[in-house]
């Protein structure tokens, strides 16, 4: 709890420094149809705490004073019911929960419902990165890795004034998926999909969180939403736009492909940083590798080996397998993209070179 406020001070913080609008030292700004409903009620709950807290505490001193003790022989007289009192304390504050929960209930119902003419939007949580897709686009959003910090920052886009539902789903642990200027939040669970539908309402970048904790890198797991004009979104829809897309002949199909199979979250690509879940991959290529089959040479087949057949030959100090198995899941030239980049890393030139010599 006190993560999460801390997480979304920070955000409201540096959203007021960039003078967006509706942002204020407390809220990130309102950017979808949801968020103002949110704070009406965020601001209901607190000022009803606020002034019930005021009106006990100053009952309370002024009670304590009232009926204090004012002489060693005086006695308390016996207490007695009074029915009008013990009713109001329970009748106002049942009143008072009734209303927070149908109001609450009444904006929820309003986040569950997908209106038809809806942008459909799929997410996909992978410890520690997120993928999103559009079904009816045909566009599919990577995540970005920066090799030094291990984060891996995924942007996608939506039109203003839209309706868009997410679906969510997880490839591993519980994720949850959390837009705080939408003020929209939904748990991502394996095997079960859940999801929300929200209208963005001004254009703008804004932040994506994991807001479940998911392991290690669990605050590396990163995403930016961009709100885009009419206009822009537009842009984006034409063929040529190079967003969301993965092209299968530029020169970082490999890394894109490496960051979308989320190899990255567990291989590590940058010169000497530990890895705690799998082998780093800096400059192996064409070096020997200890196995628990014996020493062998880092070449393709060995790379390609590891993919296809995670278990086969297994780095020393990484007994068990925890990579899936990627056996008919990846067409030749995918698998070859992904090798050329791993013997890239750690070239200056990051050119593929033959090893197989
Ligand atoms: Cu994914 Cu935390």
């Amino acid at each position: 709890m006190m993560g999460l406020s801390a997480l979304w001070l920070a955000d409201a913080a540096s959203n007021f420094s960039d003078d967006m609008s509706g942002a204020t030292f407390w809220m990130p700004t309102q950017a979808s149809d949801f968020a103002a409903k949110v704070d009406s009620l965020w601001d209901f709950i607190l000022w009803v705490s606020i002034f019930f807290f005021v009106l006990l505490m100053v009952l309370t001193v002024r009670f304590a004073w009232k009926y204090r003790q004012r002489s060693p022989t005086q006695r308390t007289s016996p207490a007695k019911h009074h029915f009008k009192l013990e009713f109001l304390w329970s009748a106002v504050p049942t009143v008072i929960l009734v209303v927070i929960f149908a109001w609450g209930f009444s904006d929820y119902t309003a986040l569950s419902a997908t209106p038809s003419n809806a942008l459909n939007v799929r997410a996909v949580g992978k410890q520690w990165a997120w993928t999103i897709s559009y079904p009816q686009l045909d566009r599919e959003c990577t995540p970005t890795l920066d090799p030094d910090t291990g984060t891996q920052t995924t942007t996608f886009y939506l039109p203003v004034n839209q309706p868009f539902t997410v679906q969510l789903s997880s490839d591993d642990v519980v994720h949850s998926f959390w837009i705080p200027a939408f003020r929209a939040k939904k748990d991502v669970l394996p095997n079960r999909y859940t999801g929300f539908t929200v209208t963005p309402t001004e254009p703008g970048e804004y932040n994506l969180y994991c807001a479940e904790y998911c392991g290690t890198n669990h605050s590396r797991m990163q995403g930016k939403v961009e709100v885009l004009t009419e206009e822009e979104w537009a842009e984006f829809l034409l063929k040529s736009d190079p967003r969301c897309v993965i092209d299968s002949n530029a020169p970082n199909y490999g890394e894109k492909l490496f960051a979308k199979y989320g190899c990255a979250g567990c291989h590590s690509v940058a010169e000497g940083r530990p890895t705690v879940v799998g082998p780093g991959l800096y400059g192996i290529v064409g070096h020997e590798v200890e196995t628990d089959q014996g020493t062998v040479i880092a070449d393709d087949d060995y790379l390609r080996e590891s993919i296809v057949f995670a278990g086969k030959r297994i780095v020393k100090g990484f007994e068990t397998v925890k990579m899936p198995s990627f056996e008919g899941r990846l067409s030749e030239k995918e698998l070859g993209a992904i090798i050329d980049y791993i013997k890239g890393l750690g070239k200056t030139d990051h050119g593929p070179t033959n090893t197989n010599e």
